[in-house]
């Protein structure tokens, strides 16, 4: 019987949360990237994008919502499926949507769909230090947790709008407690959005877990851009800290592969696509 990479009893995969650690300490930069459906996925993971987010972003650039908040778990569950198929050996990281987390009950109950059901290897939740025994809940069943801090797009009417994060010293030092506090509480990965990158780079070589930015600068141990958004094919204004790779490319695999390149070779992102 020939082996394939659809048996059950055979995986191809090679990036795990324990790969991207182990990269960080060997000062290897990694590549991630919004995906939604399997042809995308494919594309990515073809590229050599590690890691894989089936973002709630998904609520903006895929349904044309305002915002996340629309996002349900099924909708994150079905993106989530899909490019679980199309994804080859990049790590699949599931995000979990406005108020799915709301209990530790909830965050169990929906952390196990996205694992089950969608296929996800890891789950994203947006968070503070007030999420810390959620995370240690995940976490001691076995389910690796990514915390999400500075902008978190969820708290976008709580905060009143998309902005940086952590400018002032005393929302410094707020960031950097909750990213120790909720490592300490079991994540396994940390994603910055939106802060400056002198802070993202304190955090960085703090945390002994793998840290991904996004508008962060480029200490980080890893970047992710939404999708669309480095297609340039976003409605609208793009965001300043990412930047269009279709451009000048020629086709979609070109420019994820430029991609891929100016992140592990540290020319993206560079200081027009950064905050201080
Ligand atoms: O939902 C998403 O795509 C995200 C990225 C912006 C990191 O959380």
């Amino acid at each position: 019987m020939g082996t394939s990479k659809t048996s059950p009893l055979v995986t191809s995969r090679r990036i795990t949360v324990a790969s991207l650690r182990k990269g960080k300490h060997e000062g290897r930069r990694f590549a991630a990237l919004t995906a939604y459906d399997a042809s995308f996925a494919a594309l990515e993971d073809a590229a050599g994008v590690e890691l894989i987010l089936v973002g709630d972003s998904l609520g903006m650039v895929v349904q044309g919502h305002r915002s996340t908040i629309p996002v349900t778990m099924d909708h994150v569950v079905y993106h989530t499926r899909l490019v679980a198929r199309g994804a080859g050996s990049a790590l699949v990281m599931g995000d979990m949507p406005f108020m799915s987390f709301a209990t530790i009950d909830d965050a169990r109950r929906n952390a196990a769909r996205l694992m089950q059901e969608g296929g996800a290897e890891i789950v994203k939740l947006e968070g503070t230090g007030a999420q810390g025994e959620t995370v240690e809940a995940l976490s001691a069943q076995g389910i690796p947790v990514c915390a999400h801090l500075g902008l978190r797009p969820q708290a976008v009417h709580k905060v009143g709008a998309y902005k940086i994060q952590g400018r002032e010293p005393e929302a410094a030092k707020v960031l950097m407690d909750d990213a120790a506090s909720l490592e300490q509480a079991g994540a396994d990965m940390l994603l910055l959005e939106c802060v400056p990158a002198s802070l993202a780079k304190k955090i960085t070589e703090h945390a002994q877990v793998p840290v991904v930015g996004i508008g962060a600068g480029v200490h980080c141990d890893g970047q992710i851009l939404v999708l669309y958004d480095m297609l340039g094919i976003t409605p609208g204004r793009r965001p300043s800290f990412s930047k269009d790779f279709l451009a000048g490319a020629g086709s979609v695999p070109a420019a994820l592969e430029a991609y891929v390149e100016a992140v592990k070779s540290g020319t993206f992102p560079s200081t027009e696509h950064t905050f201080d």
